[in-house]
């Protein structure tokens, strides 16, 4: 029998190793901060407008799935904002063609009951790193008084009316279920208290943002936030909170290239562990006004790492530390607490020849003097982020397929290495 083999072309990233980086970058608005903005837009009527959003597919995902939901998106990319016009009743359904491209959408949960009581939402795909479950969300909900039940593949979540205040503990200060809970209390019936709540700068950017907006929220950045419900919301203009995971990344990037490079409209005080460890590996970090400068003379000594919630080591930062391990001086010990599969990108590492081993959360990292480019494979951002770090020092060039994730989080991500001096572009191959 005849078969037919279909070829065609996937983007990739060439990078080729050995280039110091020098200069100054600015950071874009935070990837998880923007989606869930451009969500709390859904609990007024009218016109708001979020400012210094960052250009990544997933805003492209959320402006679609928000007009699905019956609003208007304008996205103007030079001025780095979306302005978004909410119905005085929007639709409640989230299809899965949109949620699996990004789990992030499970955000317009919260809105969505407490707007118009009722909502739909596929069960998220998006990265591809471990189970990551619903049950602090549905809990928090049903606490308030709304019916959560799932059937063919969607989560439908049902108010017959006004949602109610209620006492909520979080088993764990996750990101989502505390934002999903935020999002539906600003708008229920009397007080509602989360305690064990997510502290991360996006959560205060939200809740920041839903003040603007008329909420009453008290303890904003503690792990007690307190919540009076009012009857409605207005529209507001507001601008995202700096991207620290790209800050990051820009760090790591400038300790192990042995470079220098100043990130501009950064608050180091939202990387100050991360930061701290690049002291630790040799780094000399200066913060500035407006961000910070880092600069490398050696190679990095080996550190260890271990991921909790803020103000804890970032989980989103963790394959970029693995990447700068493996060529440190010395061994270090990483300890992942938050997403079991995000080791998988230890398998593509080893490619370029690095020394990971794993052990259930754990991952013990001998650093080597040099690792050497190869073909690897991103398997969502951060692993692709640290992939694309350790290519900066592989001997020879590295190709990294998977940009799609890449595109997700790091915008405008090869002009800028670039403009520090990487040796990057992108290419097309056939497959
Ligand atoms: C967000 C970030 C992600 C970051 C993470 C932790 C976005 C779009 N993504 O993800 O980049 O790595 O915070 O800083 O903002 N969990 C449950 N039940 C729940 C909710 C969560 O078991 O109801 C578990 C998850 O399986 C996971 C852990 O809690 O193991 C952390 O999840 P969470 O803090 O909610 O992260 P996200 O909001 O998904």
């Amino acid at each position: 029998m005849a078969t037919t083999r279909t070829i065609r072309s996937v983007e990739v990233l060439r990078v080729t190793g050995g280039r110091r980086l020098t200069g100054s970058v600015t950071l874009p608005g935070a990837k998880n901060s923007v989606l869930k903005l451009m969500a709390a837009t859904l609990l007024a009527t009218g016109t708001s407008t979020i400012t210094n959003v960052p250009d990544i597919l997933d805003v492209e995902i959320m402006a679609e799935l928000l007009r699905r939901l019956g609003c208007e998106v304008e996205h103007d990319k030079d001025r780095a904002r979306v302005q978004i016009t909410v119905p005085e009743r929007p639709d409640h359904r989230a299809d899965y063609d949109l949620v699996r491209r990004m789990r992030a959408s499970i955000c317009v949960l919260g809105p969505l009951v407490a707007r118009v009581g009722a909502a739909d939402v596929a069960l998220p795909g998006g990265d591809n790193i471990g189970s990551r479950g619903l049950d602090m969300h549905v809990d928090g909900l049903r606490r308030m008084g709304a019916e959560v039940t799932s059937e063919h593949g969607y989560l439908l979540a049902q108010a017959s009316e006004r949602l109610t205040g209620a006492e909520t503990w979080l088993d764990f200060p996750s990101v989502g279920a505390t934002e999903t809970i935020l999002m539906a209390a600003v708008l229920a019936d009397g007080t509602t208290v989360i305690d064990n709540a997510a502290r991360e700068p996006e959560i205060i950017d939200i809740c920041t943002m839903l003040q603007e907006m008329g909420a009453v929220i008290d303890g904003v950045g503690t792990s007690t936030l307190t919540i009076e419900g009012v009857a409605s919301l207005h529209p507001v203009e507001h601008a995202t909170v700096p991207d620290r995971i790209v800050a990051g990344t820009w760090a790591v990037a400038a300790v192990m290239t042995q470079g220098d490079v100043t990130v501009r409209h950064a608050h180091a005080q939202h990387l100050s562990i991360a930061l701290e460890k690049l002291v630790t590996a040799g780094a000399d970090v200066d913060i500035l006004d407006d961000g910070f400068r880092v600069r490398m003379g050696r190679r990095p000594a080996a550190v260890d790492v271990v991921t909790l919630p803020y103000p804890g080591f970032p989980t989103d930062l963790q394959p970029q530390f693995i990447a700068m391990n493996s060529v440190a001086e010395g061994a270090a010990l990483v300890t992942e607490n938050l997403f079991e599969a995000r080791f998988r990108f230890v398998q593509e590492l080893a490619r370029l020849g690095a020394d990971v081993r794993t052990d259930g959360h754990h991952a013990l990292v001998r650093g080597r003097r040099a690792l050497s480019g190869a073909p690897v494979e991103a398997t969502d951002i951060r692993a692709g982020a640290g992939l694309v770090l350790a290519g900066l020092v592989a001997e020879g060039t590295t190709t990294v397929y998977g940009v799609g994730h890449i595109d997700r989080g790091y915008a405008g991500l090869v002009p800028a290495l670039v403009g520090l001096g990487a040796d990057v572009e992108r290419d097309l191959v056939t497959e």
